[in-house]
């Protein structure tokens, strides 16, 4: 090959790159696909066509692009849409990302109006953009499954008021407590993780777009017009700070993570209550899978998957923190790298969400097994304790006497409730017939009667306050 078709080739090659006006040399293949990002951000595409309806209506608006090269761009883009959405779309590495791709497409379709439409901004301000405007649209989505999981738990908690389990310490038998109360106690760690998805979702719906690549535009753009036409509650204050911003990805991957630790604790609880030695619960067949070898097993699959996906989500959030610590001001490639840990925990929170809202409709609570749980254990042990106070007993005498008595009651396999009068009168004369009450399950969760408690009443309030928050 002689250098001149050598040199001809190459500016062939070239000329689909819109960057490529100082380049003498082509990109090397592998650093093409290296660098290129479209295969991850392509799912940005209809933030990213979105973006740039606003910004062409708002150079119109301005007086830069005429009302016919606006309509012009706005029907491309509809048909660059409609074709990605059939499938009919060629996305090409050597157009780099998502916004070089369309923007490409633009102008085949087009032609040169298609060019016009970056007047006046950069991918840089354009891909912060895109990143707010999809995650504002998948933390709605998040808080929707958020809301439908914890009406399941409302639901369960109405349902189960009533159903005593016992409540543990150290994962041993410590007091009882209400089915229902335990689930409220999930809802209001989910309840925390919504509020923290409403309180970032403010700072990821704020508008980079007008920075351009890092300095703003010499064109007299009217941001707040863009930022009104796409839903933005505001505007970037500073274009620094715009294009270089990724606060808002950690935050959301922040509260994924948290979201996910809550998520991983629950499903640690029903993967041993569905285990054969708690048999606390039952899991729908539909979320469970079986073994290849042993037929007895119903394996809890869900939930150890979510508990599973915990790490990866973990694993994102420092992914990010440590992608952004060592940016100088103000946009570097390096960003590009927030996409993929971001989509994947959007992913993973969103699944892991939906299976669990469908996952815990289906519960059946096996009041029996809870309550022999809850027998067992000597779990109102701190019921007579509290009884002998109340007749005048010293606290640390009535810890010790109530010791002696659970003693007996193991050696003899018995619950407290079975211990005769006079043999729980052998250790202290304070005990009278009226003590069987307190050792009662129920009368043990009924006397915790206050805001907070596990009392079935409690329970109920609480079920009411729990519908109000989940209700707008
Ligand atoms: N694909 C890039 C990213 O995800 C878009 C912005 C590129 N800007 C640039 N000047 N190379 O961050």
């Amino acid at each position: 090959m002689s250098d001149s078709t050598k040199n001809s080739s190459t500016k062939a090659q070239q000329a689909e790159k819109p960057w490529n006006g100082r380049f003498t040399e082509p990109t090397d293949a592998f650093v093409e696909a290296f660098t290129a990002s479209v295969t991850f951000d392509q799912r940005m595409y209809q933030q990213d066509i979105a973006g740039s309806v606003a910004h062409a209506k708002m150079l119109t608006h301005v007086g830069v692009l005429t009302q016919s090269e606006c309509d012009q761009i706005i029907d491309g883009l509809g048909q660059i849409k409609q074709k990605i959405e059939t499938g009919e779309f060629n996305w090409s590495i050597k157009l780099e990302d998502v916004h070089m791709n369309i923007e490409a497409a633009l102008t085949d379709l087009i032609g040169i109006t298609g060019k016009k439409l970056h007047t006046g901004r950069s991918r840089n301000d354009q891909v912060a953009t895109d990143i707010r405007l999809y995650l504002r649209d998948e933390v709605d989505q998040v808080l929707s499954e958020l809301k439908r999981l914890q009406n399941a738990l409302i639901n369960l908690a109405e349902n189960e008021a009533e159903t005593i389990m016992p409540g543990f310490t150290h994962l041993q038998t410590a007091q009882p407590v209400t089915f229902g109360h335990h689930m409220l106690a999930w809802f209001e760690n989910l309840e925390r993780d919504r509020s923290r998805f409403i309180d970032c979702r403010k700072r990821v719906n704020v508008m980079p777009l007008g920075a351009a690549a890092l300095a703003g535009t010499t064109y007299p753009i009217d941001r707040n017009f863009t930022a009104r036409e796409l839903g933005f509650e505001g505007v970037c204050e500073n274009s620094l700070d715009a294009v270089s911003d990724r606060d808002f990805a950690i935050e959301l991957t922040a509260n994924a993570a948290l979201l996910m630790t809550h998520l991983s604790r629950f499903s640690e609880e029903l993967v041993l209550w569905a285990s054969a030695q708690f048999n606390f619960v039952e899991l729908s067949d539909s979320f469970c899978t079986g073994s290849s070898i042993m037929p007895q097993k119903k394996n809890p699959d869900v939930p150890e998957l979510v508990r599973g996906k915990t790490g990866r989500v973990n694993g994102h959030l420092i992914s990010l923190l440590t992608l952004m610590k060592g940016q100088p001001l103000a946009y570097n490639k390096d960003n590009q790298e927030d996409k993929e840990p971001l989509f994947d925990t959007i992913d993973t929170i969103k699944g892991s969400l939906k299976v669990y809202a469908d996952m815990m409709q289906h519960v059946s609570v096996n009041k029996e097994a809870m309550r022999e749980a809850a027998i067992r254990g000597f779990s109102t042990a701190t019921d007579l304790a509290d009884y002998l106070v109340r007749a005048g007993v010293p606290f640390r005498d009535a810890h010790e006497v109530v010791g002696k008595a659970v003693r007996l009651g193991v050696e003899s396999k018995r619950d407290l409730a079975e211990l005769s009068l006079q043999e729980l009168q052998q250790f202290s004369d304070q005990i009278k017939a009226d003590v069987f009450s307190v050792l009662t399950l129920e009368g043990s969760v009924a006397a915790r009667n206050h805001l907070g408690g596990t009392a079935p009443e409690q329970v109920r309030a609480a079920v009411k306050r729990a519908r109000l928050k989940v209700a707008d």
